[in-house]
Order: C-alpha cells, then sequence, then structure tokens
C-alpha cells in the first residue's frame, strides 16, 4: 500500500479504468497478443492495431485501450531524444525505454526496433542485438527495415527463437539511399513484392510496409499468408501502426497524409502547463487543499 505523504513522486497511480472489451467474438480476445494470433486475425478478416509507445505510462494506457503490438520505435531517436533523424539512435539508448514498456504491457506485443548500425554487418551481429532486447528489454519480438538482401539476418534470428517483423517499402533508415521521404511501388512494386516473399519465406512472421501505393500494399497483402502492418500503406492490409505523439497531436508541424489525429495534445498540455505558471505567479497554487497545515 503505498502511503501518499511519503509516496515518491509519480507512484501513486490510480486505479486504471477497466480495458477497453471486445464485445464481439474474435480471435483477439486473448489474455496475451503472439504471433499467432496476429496470423488467426489474417485469416479471419480481423483487423489490429499498433501504436508506438517508449515509456510505461503511455504502454499501460494503450494496452489497456486494446492496442494489440506496442513498438519501441527508432522513432525514438525524433520523439524522445530530439535527434534530427532516426539513423543516430542506439541500442544502448532504446533498451531502458524497451525495458519500460514491457515491464508495463500486460496483454500487447512488444517489439523492438533493431536501430541503423545494430545488425547490418552479418546475421550474427543481428541476432546478437535481437538478444539484448528479448533478454535485457524484455522484448516479445524485433522489428528490422529489411530488403531481400537481409533475409538470412531474418532467417538467423528466426532460428535462433526470435519473431521477426520486417520492415519494407519506404524504410527511413536508409533515406539516404532512397532519395528522401518517398512513397514506394509507384513503378508497380514489383521487387517489392519479391522482397516481401523472399522475407515471408525466410520465417518472419510480419512485414510493415511503410509510405507504399495502396494498391500494391494490397496485391503484397493478397499474395503473402503473413499479416502486413501498414503505416501510408492504405486500408487493405491486416493492420496499422501509427507513432503515438503524431496520432494524439503531441507534435506539432506538417504530418504526413497518413496519419490521422485522434486528440491535441500539444494544446492540452500547452493551456496546462500555462494555466499552472499563472496559478503559481499568482499564488492562487498551491491552496489550502494542497498544503500540509497541521
Ligand atoms: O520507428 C518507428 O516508429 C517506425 C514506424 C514505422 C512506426 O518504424
Amino acid at each position: 500500500m503505498v502511503n501518499e505523504e511519503t509516496a515518491p513522486y509519480g507512484s501513486s497511480t490510480p486505479t486504471p479504468a477497466a480495458p477497453a472489451q471486445q464485445a464481439e467474438a474474435s480471435v483477439l480476445s486473448v489474455k496475451k497478443v503472439r504471433t499467432v494470433h496476429l496470423q488467426q486475425a489474417k485469416d479471419a478478416g480481423e483487423k489490429f492495431a499498433m501504436l508506438t509507445s517508449y515509456d510505461a505510462l503511455t504502454a499501460t494506457i494503450f494496452d489497456r485501450a486494446g492496442i494489440e503490438l506496442l513498438l519501441i520505435g527508432d522513432s525514438a531517436g525524433n520523439n524522445v531524444l530530439g535527434h534530427e533523424s532516426t539513423l543516430t539512435i542506439t541500442v544502448d539508448e532504446m533498451l531502458p525505454l524497451v525495458k519500460a514498456v514491457s515491464s508495463a504491457a500486460q496483454r500487447a506485443m512488444v517489439v523492438a526496433d533493431l536501430p541503423f548500425g545494430s545488425y547490418e554487418q552479418s546475421p550474427a551481429q543481428a541476432v546478437a542485438t535481437a538478444v539484448r532486447f528479448m533478454k535485457e528489454g524484455g522484448a516479445h519480438a524485433v522489428k528490422m527495415e529489411a530488403t531481400a538482401h537481409h533475409t538470412e539476418h531474418v532467417r538467423a534470428m528466426v532460428a535462433a527463437g526470435i519473431p521477426v517483423m520486417a520492415h519494407i517499402g519506404f524504410t527511413p533508415q536508409s533515406e539516404h539511399t532512397l532519395g528522401g521521404y518517398r512513397v514506394q511501388g509507384r513503378d508497380g512494386g514489383q521487387v517489392l513484392k519479391e522482397t516481401a516473399l523472399a522475407l515471408e519465406e525466410a520465417g518472419a512472421f510480419c512485414l510493415l510496409m511503410e509510405m507504399t501505393r495502396s494498391d500494391v500494399a494490397a496485391e503484397i497483402d493478397a499474395s503473402v499468408r503473413i499479416p502486413i502492418i501498414g503505416i501510408g500503406a492504405g486500408a487493405d492490409v491486416s493492420g496499422q501502426v501509427l507513432v503515438w505523439q503524431d496520432a494524439f497531436g503531441l507534435r506539432q508541424g506538417k504530418m504526413a497524409r497518413f496519419v490521422k489525429q485522434y486528440a491535441n495534445l500539444y494544446d492540452t498540455l500547452f493551456e496546462g502547463a500555462s494555466a499552472y505558471r499563472a496559478d503559481v505567479r499568482s499564488g492562487v497554487y498551491p491552496a489550502a487543499e494542497h498544503r500540509f497545515d497541521s
């Protein structure tokens, strides 16, 4: 039992609301989401949701809201650490974030992103990094930005017992090779289709497809058995993922076309912080009920 007077800051967590219940019969009405359930969802034509998360509090909220997968993306580089791109974040910087999310998630599958430079050199390097995320971070799976050149990396991780989500289409770690943030599959997507099939054959349990022409994404989804999670890949795939700061309006600025904003946390926090400062300056806060007078 936490004693409120002596509790460390932020430790008196309020009783959370009941988790979102799925009323209808669903292959995803499970206590713990596993790779097999995502495959069953695709086979049953059910869609599922993934969000990024980089800390315990958002992981708890998203998990209780029923989000099936939580991704500790290398986008933590921009969204948590203030980097210019995703290229500079390291495994050591990501590990504490992975640990925080996996310690909070009860139902969701926790997926850790292999950052740039942590897997490319060899299948052995990919296995070693993935093992750190599973063993030290408590992740349930890893995501890797992949081309057909990475089938041996995927095979080696899968052989080591690590579920692998292969990220194809626009892959931000290769932005300088791809000529910037560009929609993929504009050429009909033949190479992308071959890549998807090769990565499925190598043992990936799922594909994540970013910024890809939606008809190409739909065609690939129909040609592979494993589910595809899209971000800017249209509606005809099994799941969707968004970066949470984009989806809930914490980040300001120009959003990609595929982002739908479900809340405006920037304004909420800005107004809250401004009101708090005004109260402190005027002496309205702390009021009698916030003080220890006797
Ligand atoms: O790192 C990330 O946030 C991603 C996105 C595709 C969701 O990989």
